[in-house]
């Protein structure tokens, strides 16, 4: 079986590269080492995957690239890369979200049409929900994103049904919520809160900390991306939760307990664009694919800590962050 993982060096696009290598599989991987985070990170990313060879990586941007010569004997993609982040969408930096979310889903379908995939995979995220009435969030609930980078992951999403309806491109969409865990990227919370607590420098809390996430832990994440690719499910959409919603000021106690020290806390005023609650239902996704989380968040929580604890370089090169 042949993968092609878009956003290979990326967070969870390595995890899923290395787990598909551990599962025998060859694995293509596209990066163009986007400069969102260090990519002297994104290179540490990929070390352990350069050793196997069964993989090889294409050090190159989507948009550019020549996909016709990509994905001949291609039978999995897995499209995962992506301009993240809510707070830094807005503005003049919108246009890297709208080409890297959305012009580069809508040429990757494009040139897929013409081959014979499995199945087509799309890293979708709960920021398409915004600030939704109704929890836990559900596939049918009615979209209003509450940020430009949710914005371009609905409309990608869409883009994606578009063309398993028009042309048969076998898709699914994963609508990932709040993902942890080893190499989580320098912008997300648990990341900027374990690095400034073994820095003994105070943590910056958006809001109040009382705003609610769905964390789901990158091996659950992988997990279900590779069950939702093996799966009969196509043209649907599907939600990944991690089934540990918690409030901020709660997961942070975890980390203090997790390091033993106590966090000295900023709480700064609430971000446009941040929602103030998720969380999945994952009903769907346990149906079609038999999905069922397994890490809970005190053990992810540790896994992360022992990951930066152990890993000054990322640290280091975090510091824009
Ligand atoms: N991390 C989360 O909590 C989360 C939640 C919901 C959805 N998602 C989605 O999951 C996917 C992966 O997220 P992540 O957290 O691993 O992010 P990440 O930034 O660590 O990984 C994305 C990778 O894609 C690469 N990339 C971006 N645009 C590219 C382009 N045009 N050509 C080639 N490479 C390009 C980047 O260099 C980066 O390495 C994204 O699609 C994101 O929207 C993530």
């Amino acid at each position: 079986m042949r993968f092609l993982v878009t956003g290979a060096a990326g967070f969870i696009g390595s995890h899923i590269c290395e787990r598909l290598l551990d599962l025998k599989c060859e694995v293509i991987g596209i990066d163009s080492f986007t400069d969102f985070y260090s990519r002297k990170v994104k290179k540490s990313n990929l070390e352990k995957l350069r050793e196997n060879f069964n993989f090889s990586f294409i050090h190159e941007n989507l948009m550019t690239v020549d996909l016709f010569s990509v994905l001949p004997g291609v039978d999995y993609v897995i499209h995962l890369a992506a301009q993240a982040g809510v707070r830094s969408s807005w503005g003049k930096d919108f246009k890297t979200y709208s080409d890297f979310n959305i012009l580069v889903t809508q040429k990757l379908l494009e040139i897929s049409k013409n081959f014979n995939l499995k199945k087509f995979v799309f890293a979708s995220s709960s920021s398409v929900y915004g600030d939704s009435a109704a929890l836990p969030m559900t596939e049918g609930d009615i979209l209003r994103p509450s940020s430009p980078y949710g914005v371009s992951k609905l409309a990608a999403e869409n883009l994606v049904t578009l063309y398993n309806k028009n042309f048969g491109v076998p898709t699914i969409s994963l609508r990932f919520f709040t993902v942890y865990g080893p190499r989580q990227r320098p912008d997300m919370a648990f990341h900027r809160f374990i690095r400034s607590i073994l820095r003994n420098e105070k943590i910056e809390v958006y809001g109040d900390g009382e705003q609610t996430r769905d964390f789901t832990y990158v091996s659950d994440i992988v997990d279900a991306v590779i069950a939702a690719a093996q799966s009969d499910a196509v043209g649907e959409i599907v939600n990944i939760g991690g089934g540990s919603t918690i409030t901020l000021n709660k997961a942070i106690k975890i980390i203090e307990k997790g390091i033993g020290k106590k966090a000295e806390i900023e709480y700064l005023g609430v971000q446009r664009g941040d929602v103030p609650h998720t969380k999945a239902n994952i009903k769907k996704a346990k149906k079609l694919f038999e999905y069922s989380p397994k890490v809970k968040l005190p053990e992810g929580i540790i896994n992360e800590i022992n990951w930066l604890k152990g890993d000054n370089l990322l640290c280091r090169s975090a510091q824009n962050f």
